[in-house]
């Protein structure tokens, strides 16, 4: 049998893919190894591949292991004990597993102090429903899902949300959108429907004009699908101008999900495109809007009070940090546009916006913003 190019050799779309899962659970795992509070961490690999590529590309388990082993011997350097990480690594195909197995014991990437390392060859669809099962039964633990199929057609709404619905996990869903996006070119979103199968309100979808755009459609669809409780959010990854990847990911935790939206940043900015905000009174600031601006104006001009919690959590909900915002409010304040108040009316100290995870949780109504 003649193999499939892509399936030997790992291609630069898919170095961003496992670039982008190893920075996220570099942040995810260090924070909730260290919470204090959760006694495991459950990494689900539920289409891992054979670890290593002919081109010797690492794929998601090496990287997943490369991660754990590092966050074990910084914590082990500081003298700190952190939770226990289990791996599952699952591979329909046997021979995928069987060569991983060996890549890992031949590169000592996993020590048995780490936590469990369990394999298994099944077929998604036979293991989906009984890990949501088992994350549902889970106790001061956690779960991380990565879903890397090489198409959307095996990916149901259903079991996503199944996934999710116990608030312990989060999900990374490695989506071709590109070729979704090809076969939605007559309007209908084939690929969504075949995904969500439920009934969904499709008239407010518009035919896309790119790629681009079409992620952002599926991304709102599939936000609404699963409901206020959960975050969703997406990376792009072009591998030329004719091909876009994109990740999508779901969380039911905002801190999560402000974690996720950090690592994308933090890629952004290493790579020049990232946040870059022109403040009002620039000389070329009347060219350029800012899309959080606008928003954040709307926000704040079709409400009376918005409190610094609804801003924090507004700001994620639309893709930002908090340190936009804060970057937006330092200017509107600096121009006398906007006010700050306490609870009881009193202006608060030039700069003090509150927006922290923290503030969300432990003082959301500390202070309110209005516009000027
Ligand atoms: C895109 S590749 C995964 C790549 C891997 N995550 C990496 O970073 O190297 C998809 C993998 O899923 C496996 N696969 C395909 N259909 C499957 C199914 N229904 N259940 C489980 N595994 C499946 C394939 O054998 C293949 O190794």
């Amino acid at each position: 049998m003649v193999k499939r190019k892509s399936q030997i050799l790992m291609l630069d779309h898919s170095k961003a893919k496992v670039m982008l899962l190893q920075k996220y659970l570099e942040k995810y795992l260090n924070i909730i190894a260290n919470d204090g509070f959760t006694k495991k961490i459950n990494v689900f690999d539920l289409f891992c591949g054979e670890g290593i590529y002919d081109n010797s590309g690492e794929g998601s388990p090496v990287v997943i292991l490369k991660t754990l082993k590092d966050l074990h011997f910084t914590n082990k350097a500081k003298n700190k004990t952190i939770s226990k990480v289990d791996l599952f690594f699952n591979d329909r195909d046997e021979s995928k597993i069987e060569k991983l197995k060996n890549v890992i014991n031949e590169n000592k990437l996993h020590y048995e102090s780490f936590g469990r390392l369990v394999y298994s060859s099944k077929d998604y669809k036979a293991i989906v429903d009984g890990l949501a099962g088992y994350i549902q039964e889970m106790k001061n633990e956690k779960a991380f899902i990565f879903i890397d199929p090489y198409g959307y057609k095996e990916i149901r709404g259903s079991e996503l949300k199944k996934l999710l619905q116990s608030k312990k996990s989060e999900v990374l869903l490695f989506l071709p959108t590109q070729f979704m996006y090809r076969f939605n070119e007559k309007g209908t979103p084939e690929a969504l429907i075949q995904i969500i199968e439920e009934l969904v309100d499709f008239k407010s979808w518009k035919p896309s004009v790119s790629v681009y755009q079409f992620i952002e459609q599926f991304k709102d669809a599939l936000k609404s699908y699963l409901g206020k409780d959960f975050f969703v959010d997406t990376f792009s990854i072009e591998k030329d101008a004719a091909t876009v990847f994109c990740l999508f990911f779901f969380s039911s935790h905002i801190r999560g999900f402000e974690k996720m939206l950090e690592t994308k940043w933090q890629i952004d900015d290493d790579e020049g495109k990232g946040w870059s905000y022109e403040q009002t009174g620039n000389l070329f600031s009347v060219l350029k809007t800012n899309p959080l601006e606008q928003k954040l104006i709307s926000l704040l001009s079709s409400n009376n009070k918005v409190f610094n919690g609804n801003i924090y959590e507004f700001t994620l909900r639309n893709g930002f940090l908090p340190k936009h915002s804060t970057e937006i409010f330092s200017s509107l304040q600096s121009n006398g546009r906007l006010d700050v108040l306490s609870e009881n009316g009193e202006r608060v100290r030039k700069g003090a916006f509150y927006l922290s995870y923290e503030n969300f949780k432990n003082s959301p109504n500390k202070v309110y913003f209005k516009l000027k």
